[in-house]
C-alpha cells in the first residue's frame, strides 16, 4: 500500500467519500451483547484498507439489528471498533424502500441483467421507483457530508448507477467516480432494461467510470453509443456529453496481498490451517478441495456439484481420495431466487453423496454459513485445491486472496467467465457449463505434480503480489488527477508570448470551476 500514500496526497486535502450500499462492519446483537461483524463482501474487504488509509469517510446503507443505537443524529458510528480510522456513516432506508430497492431492483433486475448467467431479470416499476428513491437518499447524504468542500466521491457498484448524475447537480464541486463491480454486458443483453437511458445518464455524472475489465469497457461504450444521443470518444475511452466528459477506463480489482499473506502466515493462523488439514484431509491420505462463495446462482455451485459427480463417474480412480469442503455463505436471502438455488445444492450435495459415501468417506461437505475473512484464509492455507466456478464474476477476489494465503504447492481450478482468469493465466481453466470436461480438469488437478503446482503458484503469487489492492486504488486515484488535469482550462505558457500573461497554474490545486459548465 506504499504508492497509494503517495498518491493520496495528491487529493491535496479534498474529503475522501466512498459510498456503497454494503457497510464495512454492522453492529448485530448477540443474545446481551453489540458486535461489530464484516460481510461477506469482496467489495468492501477491498476496500476498507484504502479508506482507511485516506481517513476517509465510507456511506452506506444500515444493515444490522443494532445499527441504529451506535451512531449519532447524522448517522456517523459514534464508537468505532478498534483500529478503524475512518468514519461509516450510516444510511436508514425504510424497509419497504429497502426491499424495493435492494430485493428488487438492485437484485432480482440489475443483478441477472449484468451476469449471464441464463437467469431472467425481472423488471418492476415499483422497483425501480425504489431504486431512484434510495439512490436520492444517497445522494441527500453525500450532500450533507461534504457540503460545499472540496472532495472526492468514489461510488461503488451497480447498487447506485444513478447517484453520479444526482451528485453532479448536487455537489458541483465534487470529483466523482465509480467503479462497476461486476460484469457490464453486452448492448443486446442490456436493451431489455426498460428504463436503460435513465441508468446510462445515470452513469454519466461520473468524471471517472471504471470497471475491471476492458471488454466491460468497450460492452459500455457500445451500449451508451446505441442508446444515446452522446459522442463516444474510443480514441480516449471517454463518453461526451455537450460539456461534460466521463472517461471510462478498465482497473482490475486486487487483494490487500501482503496483508493476507502475512496474516495467514502467523503460527496460530497455521495451526488452525494443519489442524483443518488433517480433520479433513483423513489424516493426509485424501486431497481437500475448497471453494469459497457467497450461495448465489451466479457462482456456478450447482454445476460444480455435477462436476464432482461426473468426476467419480469418469475418474473412479478418485473415490475416497478426495474431499470437497464447500463454504457458501448465505446471501440476499430475502431474494425468492436465492433462497430456491439453496435448496437445489442442498439437493444436489445430498444426492451426491448418497451415491458416492462409503465407508466413512463423504465426499462433499457443505458449510451454509458465515465465515469471517481471517478464518476463510486459514482454509486457503489447508487446503490442496481450490475451484471458482463462477458462471459469469466481474473479477472474483476469492481466486487472488488464495493466490495470497494458499499453500506452494496448491493448485486452482479457474472458471474461464470470470475476470480473475484474464490474469491469473496459471490456473486450470473451466467451463462450468461442460460438465465432462470440468470433471477431466478437476481430474488433471488432482493428479498434478507437486512440482507443477509449486511452479504454477510461484508465477501465480508474482501476478497478484504486482497488481495488488494498493496498485488497484493507485491508478483510480492517479486516473482521477489525470482527469481532473485533462479538463482544466489552463492557459499554458506560450514561448514569446508577455510576461504579463499568466498562466493560471494555481489552478490545479483549487476546486475546479470547470463543473459549473457541466449539463
Ligand atoms: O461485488 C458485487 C457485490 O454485489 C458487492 O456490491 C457486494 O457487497 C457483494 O457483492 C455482496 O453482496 P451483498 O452486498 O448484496 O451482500
Amino acid at each position: 500500500m506504499d504508492g497509494l500514500l503517495q498518491e493520496i496526497t495528491s487529493l491535496e486535502g479534498r474529503r475522501f467519500v466512498v459510498v456503497s450500499n454494503r457497510q464495512p462492519y454492522a453492529h448485530v446483537r448477540h443474545g446481551g451483547q453489540v458486535r461489530a461483524e464484516k460481510p461477506p463482501s469482496g467489495l468492501t474487504l477491498a476496500l476498507e484498507p484504502i479508506v482507511q488509509a485516506t481517513r476517509g469517510t465510507w456511506i452506506a446503507a444500515s444493515s444490522g439489528d443494532a445499527d441504529a443505537e451506535t451512531v449519532d443524529r447524522a448517522g456517523r458510528v459514534m464508537a468505532p471498533p478498534p483500529g478503524v480510522e475512518y468514519t461509516l456513516r450510516r444510511i436508514f432506508l425504510p424497509p419497504r424502500l429497502q426491499q424495493d430497492f435492494y430485493t428488487g431492483f438492485a437484485n432480482s433486475t440489475l443483478w441477472p441483467l449484468c451476469h449471464i448467467a441464463y437467469h431472467q431479470p425481472r423488471f418492476e416499476e415499483r422497483w425501480w421507483k425504489a431504486y431512484l428513491q434510495a439512490n436520492q437518499a444517497f445522494a441527500d447524504a453525500v450532500a450533507d457530508e461534504i457540503g460545499g468542500d472540496p472532495a472526492v466521491v468514489f461510488v461503488q457498484d451497480f447498487h447506485l448507477a444513478v447517484l453520479p448524475q444526482l451528485l453532479r447537480e448536487r455537489c458541483p464541486q465534487a470529483i466523482i467516480a465509480q467503479f462497476w463491480h461486476i460484469p457490464w454486458p453486452n448492448p443486446e443483453a442490456f436493451r431489455i432494461c426498460p428504463w436503460r437511458k435513465e441508468i446510462l445518464r445515470g452513469m454519466l455524472g461520473n468524471d471517472l467510470l471504471g470497471f475491471h475489465l476492458p471488454y466491460h469497457c468497450m460492452n459500455f461504450l457500445e451500449t451508451v453509443d446505441r442508446e444515446l444521443q452522446v459522442r463516444v470518444d474510443r480514441e480516449s475511452s471517454a463518453v461526451v456529453l455537450g460539456r461534460s466528459r466521463t472517461s471510462v477506463a478498465a482497473f482490475p480489482m486486487s487483494v490487500d496481498y501482503h496483508h493476507i499473506q502475512t496474516a495467514s502466515g502467523l503460527p496460530q493462523a497455521r495451526a488452525e490451517a494443519a489442524r483443518l488439514r488433517a480433520e479433513h484431509s483423513g489424516g493426509g491420505q485424501r486431497q481437500l478441495v475448497i471453494s469459497v462463495e457467497r450461495l448465489d446462482y451466479s457462482k456456478g455451485i450447482r454445476e460444480r456439484l455435477e462436476a464432482i459427480q461426473r468426476l467419480f463417474e469418469r475418474h473412479p480412480q478418485w473415490k475416497n481420495k478426495v474431499v470437497f469442503v464447500h463454504i457458501a455463505t448465505p446471501s440476499r436471502t430475502t431474494v425468492r431466487a436465492y433462497r430456491d438455488y439453496a435448496q437445489t445444492v442442498d439437493r444436489t450435495v445430498a444426492r451426491v453423496n448418497a451415491l458416492y459415501t462409503h465407508s466413512g468417506w463423504i465426499p462433499i461437505r457443505a458449510l451454509h454459513i458465515y465465515v469471517e475473512p481471517e478464518k476463510v484464509w486459514n482454509w486457503y492455507q489447508a487446503a490442496d485445491a481450490l475451484i471458482v466456478s463462477s458462471l459469469h464474476d466481474g473479477m472474483n477476489l476469492v481466486a487472488k486472496e488464495f493466490v495470497a494465503a494458499g499453500r506452494d504447492d496448491a493448485v486452482m481450478l479457474l472458471s474461464e467467465f470470470t475476470g480473475a482468469a484474464r490474469a491469473l493465466k496459471e490456473a486450470v481453466p473451466i467451463n462450468p457449463y461442460a460438465t465432462d470436461a470440468f470433471a477431466d480438469a478437476i481430474a488433471h488437478a488432482l493428479a498434478m505434480s507437486g512440482d507443477e503446482r509449486r511452479d504454477r503458484m510461484r508465477r501465480l503469487r508474482w501476478r497478484v503480489e504486482h497488481y495488488d489492492i494498493g496498485v488497484w486504488a493507485r491508478e483510480i486515484l492517479r486516473a482521477i488527477r489525470q482527469r481532473e488535469f485533462d479538463v482544466q482550462d489552463i492557459a499554458l505558457p506560450v514561448a514569446g508570448v508577455h510576461a504579463g500573461s499568466q498562466p493560471r497554474l494555481a489552478a490545479a490545486a483549487a476546486p475546479r470551476p470547470a463543473r459549473a459548465r457541466r449539463h
